[in-house]
């Protein structure tokens, strides 16, 4: 496996395998990489012939605030983890390679990026949709592999690519989690066995927004309130948001039909956590 830091070793490297005849399929991701994130390196060597993992953690996403400096960072452990789920190429660029010296241009999906976490995390999705661009511009991958788990994130990089006309095709995958419902995220090590617990109620509330649908249940409004139930029982649980909204405008709507989204976020202890389910 070979690891690049340059956008220009990474550009030729897709140019020479697409010219050979190959498909290029790209996922990006922060590092701390887990089954979560092979997953999509799966799906990525199922759909196409080479496959390049990005390890890059982007200083514009996180608010002042936020765990930037803290962010776990694993690169030789990322680097095992991506080769044997099938990466051909790790793309890990330094923040000045990405950001050069006086980087004074943005990605800014308008609307968009002001709901559901981009509510609570001003500039978070201009920080994602920004460096997503990068990366897309970089590898010109064919595909390009996002979590459902960050339902906001993958509508809000779908907009950016039909709004620049980019050529890659988005592909979401399924969100997988502990066996006990827990969404895997390279933030469930900030919780301590206590708050690992707590967590489950995250699950535990998209499991009963699932079971109600399954009964034929579509109000927005009910969900909404059986899941509060079940997260307000836990004192150690702050909710930032319960929503039902359309995936693709994260607009809230009053009744759940198919491709409709019902997402949390709450914090537990010191960490935001986020879940969500895709009604079928
Ligand atoms: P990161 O949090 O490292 O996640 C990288 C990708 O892995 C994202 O598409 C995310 O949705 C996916 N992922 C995370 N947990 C998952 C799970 N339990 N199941 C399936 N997929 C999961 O998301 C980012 O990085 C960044 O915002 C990035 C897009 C790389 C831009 O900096």
């Amino acid at each position: 496996m070979e690891v690049f830091d340059s956008v220009s070793e990474l550009r030729r490297w897709s140019r020479e395998s697409r010219h050979a005849g190959n498909s290029v399929g790209l996922v990006p991701t922060m590092g701390a990489l887990h089954a979560g994130h092979a997953s999509l390196i799966r799906a990525a060597r199922e759909a196409c012939t080479q496959v390049a993992v990005s390890i890059f953690v982007n200083p514009t996403q996180f608010g002042p605030s936020e765990d930037y400096s803290r962010y776990p960072r694993t690169f030789e452990q990322d680097c095992a983890l991506a080769a044997a789920a099938g990466a051909d190429v790790i793309f890990a660029p330094t923040v000045e390679e990405l950001y050069p010296s006086g980087a004074s241009t943005f990605v800014e999906v308008e609307g968009l990026s002001d709901r559901l976490d981009g509510a609570s995390r001003p500039g978070h999705f201009r920080g994602v949709a920004t460096v997503v661009a990068k990366l897309l511009i970089a590898a010109e991958p064919d595909r390009a592999f996002f979590g459902q788990k960050d339902a906001a994130q993958v509508a809000v990089i779908r907009r950016m690519v039909t709004d620049l006309r980019l050529v890659t095709e988005i592909v979401a995958c399924p969100i997988v989690r502990d066996p006990d419902g827990l969404a895997l995220s390279s933030r469930n090590i900030y919780l301590s066995p206590a708050e690992r617990v707590q967590a489950l109620r995250l699950h535990e509330s998209i499991a009963l927004a699932e079971a109600l649908v399954a009964n034929g249940e579509r109000r927005a409004s009910s969900l909404i309130r059986a899941a509060k139930r079940i997260l307000v029982a836990e004192a150690e649980i702050r909710i930032d948001y319960t929503e039902v909204v359309d995936w693709a405008t994260l607009e809230a709507v009053e009744v759940a039909t198919p491709g409709t989204l019902f997402a949390v976020a709450a914090w537990v202890g010191a960490t935001r956590l986020i879940d969500n389910l895709l009604i079928a």
